[in-house]
């Protein structure tokens, strides 16, 4: 059975590129985006045109640039916002309007002193205003995971009379727990009238580090597209990861979801964006970091010399990591040893490397790691001789 296709919004551009420190220029914007398009995202929000005259030229650029995936600009449910969008999308090939409006009480309330038919009147207005430039219009209802249910079913249904091709679903604030943002998208497939007009999108925020799990409740409830960020950047602690939803439906078969990203592409996107954001990768990052297929116990170490499945779900060179490394640490045993001095030249048997094995421990203790380099050095003060094969 062919499995079903879930988008993937990139938004490193917009949401990644907000947060302090990540400021791109108009060339890295342009390098990045030629590489999402060639890792195969398939839509790549640019920016927010109206926002400064820069972010309106990158997106003008990168519209005129990007080959394959559809480009997307953010506007607020403001009109001139929309028609500074919409022009500099003009040279997409495929263009998109991402335009919206806060949704929940506290939005309606205190950002907007408003009232909640004025809100739908306000987002209906948007969403067919930006129907005029351009056929593919997503509506995003800000803090939607604390909207109530039933009111976001009705923003919902009004804008997807007006429109919109797609509907996203966005917990701004990162709070929603996995099964109450699955059971909203759920809420939404079964409550929306025309709703098989439109394509649900995830689009969360990581405060309770739940952005990846709440993205892929939303897949399996019906969502088809995700929103993300490579390395997860975004607003305070970060969006959902590209990496982490791209790996987990590709580990995952029985969820019969995909997406078209050529995941052996992966790290040398995240250590690409993370250069040019000055943004270092946390080591222990699922998929990316530099741990994530290092392995500094002893019995784990033996277990992944003697078959790498014991320890790893993942095979890394799916995600372009050359292979796993094994890591030498005072926590390290007799097989990671072994494997790591024959790696450099010295093959020891069991008494010998019962010696060195001594010496070794003793050179762990007062060192973080042992490198290459530092082998040679613990077989020589072992006293033993041994030929370098
Ligand atoms: O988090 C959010 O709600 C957003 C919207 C502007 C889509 O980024
Ligand atoms: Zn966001």
């Amino acid at each position: 059975m062919s499995k079903d296709k879930v988008q993937i919004f990139d938004t490193t551009l917009r949401d990644g590129e907000q947060v302090p420190g990540c400021k791109l220029d108009a060339k890295q914007k342009l390098v990045i985006a030629e590489r999402l398009d060639y890792l195969g995202v398939d839509i790549i929000e640019a920016g927010f045109p109206v926002s400064s005259p820069g972010d309106f030229k990158s997106v003008t650029q990168i519209s005129e640039l990007v080959k394959n995936a559809t480009v997307c600009g953010l506007t607020r449910a403001v009109r001139k916002d929309i028609e500074v969008a919409a022009e500099a999308l003009k040279s997409a090939k495929r263009a998109r309007i991402h335009t919206g409006i806060g949704t929940s009480d506290s939005h309606i309330k205190f950002k907007f002193n408003s009232n909640k038919d004025a809100i739908i009147e306000r987002a209906v207005d948007a969403v067919s205003y930006a129907k005029s430039f351009v056929e593919d219009v997503e509506f995003y209802a800000e803090d939607a995971g604390r909207t109530d249910n039933e009111f976001l079913a009705r923003v919902c249904e009004a804008v997807v009379k007006a429109g919109a091709t797609v509907l996203n679903i966005p917990d701004t604030t990162g709070y929603c727990l996995p099964d109450e943002y699955g059971a909203k998208i759920k809420y939404l497939k079964e409550n929306v009238n025309g709703i098989h007009n439109a394509v649900l999108s995830c689009h969360c925020h990581n405060d309770l580090g739940l952005a990846t799990a709440n993205s892929i409740a939303g897949v399996i409830n019906g969502a088809r597209q995700i929103e993300c960020t490579i390395n997860g950047i975004g607003e305070r602690a970060g969006n959902t990861s590209l990496e982490e939803v791209v790996m987990i439906l590709r580990q995952h078969p029985s969820l019969n979801l995909d997406t078209n990203i050529n995941s052996k592409l992966l790290f040398d996107t995240s250590q690409m964006v993370s250069r040019k954001m000055g943004m270092m990768v946390q080591p222990n990052k699922a998929i990316v970091g530099a741990n994530a297929f290092a392995h500094s116990s002893g019995i784990h170490q033996d277990g992944v010399i003697k078959n790498r499945e014991t320890y790893e779900i993942i095979d890394p060179a799916d995600v372009g990591v050359n292979e796993s490394s094994i890591v030498l640490t005072a926590r390290s045993g007799r097989a990671a040893l072994a494997y790591r001095a024959k790696l450099v030249g010295f093959e020891l048997t069991k008494l010998q490397l019962d010696e060195v094995y001594e010496e070794f421990l003793k050179f762990a203790d007062e060192n973080k790691e042992i490198s290459d380099e530092d082998i040679p050095k613990i077989i020589e003060a072992s006293n033993i001789t041994i030929e370098s094969i």
